[in-house]
């Protein structure tokens, strides 16, 4: 990890109460997600932050594994959410990361559902939630935040073609310490603006650059295409079909033909 990225450099006046006010920094680690449950299921406090330089084995969603080197950012923020909540952590980390890259690099971000961040068509970043709930009670949510931030796609050839890195995207280096302290306070406005009662889902709509869309997504064992016609409150995907029902996907990988 680089001589700037410690506990006291993200924590110091970072303008959030609880989120990243605890902060525990590896220069590697095997997953920064694995680290944060560990740390939930001893009761660490809500907000803490697991942040790591590298990761030997960072996880991706659907069982995947993601590419995590030297220059990317690797984050895992504890929440215990009431259960209602918890189908919003989706939406809100999601707009959280489009709104620190814009305002970090200024780069529109986009969200391609359910929460890849796309810039001008490439990954730049990839959102793994995962929770335990038991007898109606959020026991944990761990919100895992992947980062392209300083890498040259070009040296990773097994992810260059579809994904990018905000250093590619505009041709210098990203300041990761302004990145992780942004999208730290992001995290904190987002959350405290749902569990007070405020409605982030037509924002996440507008950034979604899924919709009227001809999609292809493979949700299980099925392959469903047709339109991107909408999406529910609850964060599914409405897909026009060809013969003309409205099917919901809950989870799967979206194709986009145009
Ligand atoms: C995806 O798009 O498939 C999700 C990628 C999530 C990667 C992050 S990096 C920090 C955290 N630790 C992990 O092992 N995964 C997540």
């Amino acid at each position: 990890m680089k001589d700037d990225l410690s506990a006291d450099s993200i924590t110091n006046n970072l303008a959030t109460v609880f989120i990243g006010r605890r902060v525990v920094c590896y220069s590697s680690v095997d997953s920064t997600n694995n680290v944060a449950k560990q740390e939930a299921l001893g009761g660490s406090s809500e907000g803490m932050a697991v942040i790591a330089g590298r990761q030997l084995s960072g996880r991706g969603r659907l069982g995947r594994s993601w590419l995590s080197p030297e220059g990317s950012i690797s984050l895992s923020i504890i929440l215990y959410p009431p259960l209602y909540y918890l189908h919003t952590l989706i939406m809100l980390s999601s707009l959280a990361l489009v709104n620190s890259i814009g305002t970090v690099t200024g780069l529109r971000a986009e969200i391609k559902w359910p929460n890849d961040i796309m810039v001008r068509g490439g990954k730049v970043s990839g959102i793994l939630i995962e929770s335990s709930v038991s007898a109606g009670v959020v026991d944990y949510a761990v919100i895992g935040i992947g980062v392209n931030v300083n890498l040259q796609l070009r040296n990773f050839p097994e992810i260059a073609a579809f994904a990018t890195s905000l250093s590619d995207e505009l041709g210098r280096e990203i300041p990761v310490l302004f990145l992780i302290r942004s999208i730290l306070a992001e995290m904190e406005n987002q959350y405290l603006n749902v569990l007070g009662g405020g409605d982030i889902y037509p924002e996440w709509r507008s950034r979604l650059l899924n919709m009227g869309k001809r999609v292809s997504v493979q949700s299980g064992d099925f392959l469903i295409e047709g339109i991107a016609e909408s999406v529910a409150r609850d964060g599914s995907l409405l897909i026009r079909r060809n013969d003309g029902i409205l099917e919901r996907v809950i989870a799967g990988d979206v194709k986009l033909f145009q």
